[in-house]
């Protein structure tokens, strides 16, 4: 069985910053990415998918598309939608 939690996208909503935790979504699951922000190597442009999907954004940055970059990802994992 799925040890993480479930959560719908409007659970994803509410959180858009620091205080609320900033969560983002990709291919079915959901991650805590607040201690992360300051780390991108792309800046503040990051928060463009608070409480949101990955998907549109990194559909034009395809520098997201490597092995290394979904193992930062899975650092972050708090649920599945
Ligand atoms: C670069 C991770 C979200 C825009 C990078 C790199 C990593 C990374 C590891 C360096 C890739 C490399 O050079 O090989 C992440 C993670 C994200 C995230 C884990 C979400 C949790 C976003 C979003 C955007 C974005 C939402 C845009 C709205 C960029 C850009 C670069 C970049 C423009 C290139 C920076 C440069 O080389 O100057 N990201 N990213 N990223 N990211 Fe993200």
């Amino acid at each position: 069985s799925n040890p993480f939690p479930q959560y719908t996208r409007e659970d994803v909503k509410k959180h858009t910053n620091p205080t609320d935790r900033i969560w983002v979504t990709y291919s079915g699951e959901v991650f805590d990415i607040t201690d992360f922000v300051e780390l991108h190597p792309g800046g503040k442009r990051i928060l463009l998918a608070a409480g949101g999907a990955l998907e549109p954004f990194w559909a034009l940055y395809g520098v997201h598309k490597s092995e290394h970059v979904m193992e930062i990802l899975q650092e972050y994992k708090v649920g599945v939608l």
